[in-house]
């Protein structure tokens, strides 16, 4: 999936085929505008308040307590951005809003675009990071209640993926016992345990995670069967023959290659014989000329929130491989284009 600017008219398209059009300025000013304008229209329930009823901005604006003329504005760019429609009921959800954005759709992002400012504050440190190579530790710089934000963020997308990860990522048969490293919200072992009714999981996350993400976990309903234990993952010990399944889901592009080496090594020695590591992350394109935008760009994103960035199938593979463990082909997922699980199996 890669951003760009789209010609909407005969002309644009024309002037896009000549090189003229100012592609510069669509990816650094329009992109910008339009990001901003879905993040400030899901915090002020904007879409929320057109799924219940469409209207004209007057009666959203007073319904809301926005400023009507200024709300205005924002509607017609989400008009031109696909995101509403406007007709004779005034101002609708077209269906992009209604399936991605509205908090009750069953696929909603609505908390993923609450995190959108968090990581804002970290992308705006591009340039410290590309003079310096200094990075920051987005665990560090997350702040009391932005915990909540981030767990309920990544809960929204690990929802897309995890009914799929959990079909495509075998368990070893009889499987009873799920480490879910990093797991944060819960989202992946939930459906485990779901799909698998003698799994029980224990979600290992840093204290103020678990703080976070507890309230979440619990309006899941998982009673003991999912349940967090805090502590650090690169000091914690996992136990010898004490898992069928360790899931290790978007942690390793925080880590550094030897970090996520000893991560894995330790991992293998704590798995069941015929037990399962899988690390789900975005791969790293193996060429800066391979197509996967989404690879290239959180490679920059998470090499400067963490030092680290995102790493290839192959360099994956190679750490489940001196572990010990028998890897398997990728699985690239169809739910999250650019997001694979790479699985391996102890021997039995
Ligand atoms: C990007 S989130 C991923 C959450 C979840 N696994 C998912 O895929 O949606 C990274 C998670 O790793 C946790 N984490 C980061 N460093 C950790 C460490 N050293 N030990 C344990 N958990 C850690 C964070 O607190 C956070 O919950």
């Amino acid at each position: 999936m890669r951003v760009g600017a789209i010609p909407e008219t005969l002309l644009e398209r024309v002037a896009t085929l000549a090189g003229l059009a100012p592609t510069p300025v669509v990816d650094t000013l329009h992109a910008v505008i339009v990001a901003r304008a879905v993040v400030t229209a899901t915090r002020l329930a904007v879409f929320d308040a057109l799924a219940d009823a469409p209207g004209e901005a007057r009666s959203v604006a007073a319904a809301l307590g926005l400023h009507a003329g200024a709300l205005e504005k924002l509607l017609n760019l989400l008009v031109a951005a696909g995101y509403l429609r406007y007709g004779k009921a005034g101002y609708d959800l077209a269906p992009l809003a209604r399936k991605w954005l509205v908090s009750d759709s069953p696929q909603s992002l609505h908390d993923s675009m609450l995190l959108r400012l968090l990581e804002w504050q970290a992308i705006d440190t591009t340039e410290d990071f590309v003079r310096t190579g200094k990075a920051l530790d987005v665990h560090d710089i997350i702040a009391g209640g932005q915990w909540d934000t981030y767990q309920r963020g990544m809960r929204a997308l690990a929802r897309l993926t995890a009914e799929e990860v959990v079909r495509r990522v075998k368990l070893p048969a009889g499987a009873t016992a799920m480490l879910d490293i990093g797991g944060g919200h819960g989202a992946y072992s939930v459906a485990f345990c779901r799909a698998h009714p003698d799994l029980r999981a224990t979600i290992l996350d840093l204290p103020p995670a678990v703080a976070a993400a507890a309230p979440v976990l619990a309006e899941e309903r998982m009673g003991g069967r999912v349940v967090h234990r805090a502590g650090d993952a690169l000091t914690e010990d996992f136990g010898t023959d004490a898992w069928d399944l360790i899931f290790i889901a978007q942690l390793v592009h925080h880590f550094d290659a030897p970090t996520n080496a000893a991560l894995v090594a330790h991992a293998a020695t704590a798995l069941r014989p015929g037990g399962r590591v899988a690390i789900l992350d975005v791969l790293r394109p193996r060429s800066p000329n391979q197509k996967g935008q989404t690879g290239a760009l959180l490679d920059l994103y998470f090499a400067l929130t963490s030092n680290a960035g995102t790493w290839s199938a192959e360099e994956i593979a190679g750490w489940l491989a001196d572990a010990g463990l028998r890897p398997a082909r990728p699985i690239h997922l169809r739910t999250a284009p650019g997001i694979s699980v790479v699985t391996a199996t102890r021997r039995t």
